[in-house]
């Protein structure tokens, strides 16, 4: 037999899938006046190893000349990014979700073991819970970042009105080069995340748009107290 059981609330995911297209356009809208003052690259001296970016990136995503169109996507969508950021921290907040979510002393530990597992180098399965260690670091920082993406935007968006901060990042080129780290992040965090989720499959994707998976009925689903503790949601039963 089967059951369905509660994994994702309603605003957390609605809250997820708002960020997707929202922080996809901001990133989209950043290239758009990064291309016109391009200075970032990785190499010494001048030796360039890569360049941020190649003409051939522009190209292929329509970028040149369109600073202005991109610069108000950016100053409008940022609104919208940044309450959608407070709404779901505040709701993690109050309704108690951020126990799953905040890394313990436990979490780095946890978080080594299941990327070995991951990469096939351990035996074993990771523990069964909400977010293994890996997600609840990974989850986290992402959020931190948002923060950091929102605290470096000001301190390039209004350097005199916010000079205090900008000075604290370590003046407008450092605040600058952190924005632009942070979004290269986001990209990094986006392919790992969406290779986990591949990997997870179907009833792990469902979770996040329906809310609920489906479970054994004799196990706990990740996250759930153990069978027969107090406080155990009870939860429809599915033919096997
Ligand atoms: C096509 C794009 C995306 C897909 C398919 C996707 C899918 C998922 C799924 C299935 C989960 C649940 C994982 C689990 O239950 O083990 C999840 C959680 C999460 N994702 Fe995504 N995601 C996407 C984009 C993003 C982006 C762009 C971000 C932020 C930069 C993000 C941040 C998060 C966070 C913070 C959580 C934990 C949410 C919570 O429980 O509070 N995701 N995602």
């Amino acid at each position: 037999m089967k059951r369905l059981v509660e994994k994702h609330p309603l605003a957390i995911r609605w809250f997820h899938w708002l960020n997707f297209p929202i922080l996809a356009l901001m990133i989209w809208s950043g290239l758009l006046i990064y291309w016109a003052n391009d200075v970032y690259r990785i190499g010494w001296g001048p030796t360039t190893l890569f360049k941020f970016f190649p003409e051939s990136f522009y190209k292929a995503f329509n970028v040149p000349q369109r600073l202005a169109q991109g610069m108000n996507w950016h100053f409008a969508l940022m609104w919208l990014f940044v309450i959608n950021g407070l709404l779901y921290v505040g709701y993690t907040l109050v309704s108690g979700e951020w126990r799953h979510l905040l890394p313990d002393r436990n979490s780095f530990k946890e978080a080594i073991l299941v990327t070995l597992h991951d990469l096939g180098l351990r035996k074993g399965e990771p523990p069964v819970v909400k977010y293994n260690g890996a997600q609840k670091i990974a989850y986290t920082a992402v959020v931190l970042m948002g923060a950091g993406s929102l605290l470096t935007g000001l301190a390039i968006y209004k350097p005199v009105q916010f000079a205090w901060l900008t000075g604290l990042l370590g003046g407008y080129e450092w605040a600058r080069a952190e924005h632009f780290i942070l979004t290269i992040g986001y990209v990094l965090f986006f392919v790992v995340h969406i290779a986990q989720v591949v990997r997870a499959g179907w009833n792990n994707f469902r979770s996040m748009v329906a809310g609920f998976q489906i479970v054994d009925a004799q196990h706990p689903a990740p996250g759930e107290p153990v069978a027969g503790a107090p406080g155990r949601p009870s939860s429809p039963t599915l033919p096997a």
